[in-house]
């Protein structure tokens, strides 16, 4: 059975995760793995009781000396872009950790290493790939919710930042705070919803009130990232905003890792002209219509279990590259997310409209 040669760069605690699902999918051969912290390397082989798998602390050399076909991305953010066009201008295949990079400049360098490369590239949008998500696409795609033209959708946290003082919240290494951490997640599950639409202006604000607050996070999603007691805090810790589309849609827009509120929710909420609906972080939709006596009413489909959206995305790079699958990820949207976000913060800086 012909194998995906795989490169691993990043073993912290998302790293982990892919690298289950690798160790799970028979039709992937883990060839090396690479971190800063050589013992995490050490430690994963051990844990996947795998042999021959050689360890690296410098990508480069990874890449040069192995025979690999593609690599999987799970440094801190700051280092997407710059791993993704090395790898890309070898030959490689690529799959990288959300956000694709940390401003336009660099999404761009890794988009143009792409279109010279002819390799896949793609980003993790595991949120794509829950059952509820593929329930909704369907629904969509069937005509039954008609023209979908406003929403707006979140990631809001009561106390959840990731790493205070380490790289998540470092924005020189992390491009900033909950709206590139969190807002990858669910503006893309929204957009994607919609049929993905050009964005073409955003607007918003950023707020940093919970820098100097030490209160212990009640958030399970927070566990990523090293904390750093000494280390710096110089991202938002909210932001809020607004999207306008070609086509004329809207989409508003939060995020949190820390803020007074009634519980943490993940939440998509779109609205089309014959139905509208509820995406929820449990696993369920909701769908809001007119029965056929003109009575409008909440219909609550049994759905699958949410499944694991992270392993489902990292089996479909593999059905690209192996069998040639019909892609769901283009990195044009990409471009056009890192776009989304980057002008938001210049939004918050100067208080007016950014057109893209
Ligand atoms: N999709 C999701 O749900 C989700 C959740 C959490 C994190 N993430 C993303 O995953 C990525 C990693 O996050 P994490 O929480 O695992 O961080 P982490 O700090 O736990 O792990 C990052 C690892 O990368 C290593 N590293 C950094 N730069 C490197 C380099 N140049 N060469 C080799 N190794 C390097 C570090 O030593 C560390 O072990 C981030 O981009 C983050 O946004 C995604």
């Amino acid at each position: 059975m012909k194998t995906l040669r795989l490169g691993m760069i990043g073993l912290g605690g998302m790293g982990n995760i892919h690298f289950d699902a690798h160790v799970l999918n028979e039709r992937v051969t883990i060839v090396a793995l690479c971190d800063l912290i050589p013992e995490r390397c050490e430690k994963a082989i051990e844990k996947g009781n795998l042999t021959g798998v050689k360890v690296y602390t410098d990508f480069r050399e990874m890449i040069d000396n192995e025979q690999l076909d593609a690599i999987d991305i799970c440094t801190s953010n700051d280092f997407h872009s710059i791993i993704a066009v090395y790898a890309l201008d070898h030959g490689l295949h690529v799959f990288c950790e959300k956000p694709d990079a940390m401003n336009v400049t660099e999404v761009q360098k890794m988009y143009d290493a792409y279109k010279r490369s002819g390799k896949i590239l793609m980003c993790m949008r595991n949120n794509r790939y829950y059952s509820n998500s593929k329930y909704l696409k369907q629904f969509i795609a069937d005509g039954k919710a008609g023209e979908i033209y406003c929403g707006r959708c979140g990631w809001i946290r009561r106390r959840g930042i990731p790493g205070r003082g380490g790289w998540f919240t470092t924005k020189a290494k992390s491009g900033g705070g909950p709206l590139i951490d969190l807002g990858v997640h669910m503006i893309d599950l929204s957009i994607w919803l919609m049929g993905n639409p050009r964005p073409v202006a955003v607007s918003g604000s950023t707020f940093s009130k919970f820098a100097n607050n030490t209160a212990k996070s009640d958030s399970v999603h927070s566990t990523f990232g090293v904390a750093n007691a000494n280390g710096t805090f110089d991202v938002e810790d909210l932001a809020m905003g607004f999207i306008k589309f070609d086509n004329g849609a809207c989409l508003q827009i939060e995020f949190s890792w820390a803020s007074n509120i009634e519980r943490e929710e993940r939440f998509v909420e779109l609205r089309g002209t014959k139905a509208g609906f509820k995406w929820r972080d449990d696993g369920s939709a909701s769908i809001f219509t007119e029965d056929e006596h003109g009575t409008i009413e909440d219909l609550n489909p049994k759905l699958p279990e949410m499944g694991n959206g992270h392993f489902r995305a990292l089996y479909h790079f593999v059905d690209i590259v192996l069998d040639g699958a019909p892609k769901d990820y283009e990195p044009e949207q990409g471009v056009n997310m890192i776009k989304i976000l980057s002008a938001l913060y210049e939004s918050a800086q100067t208080g007016k409209e950014v057109q893209l």
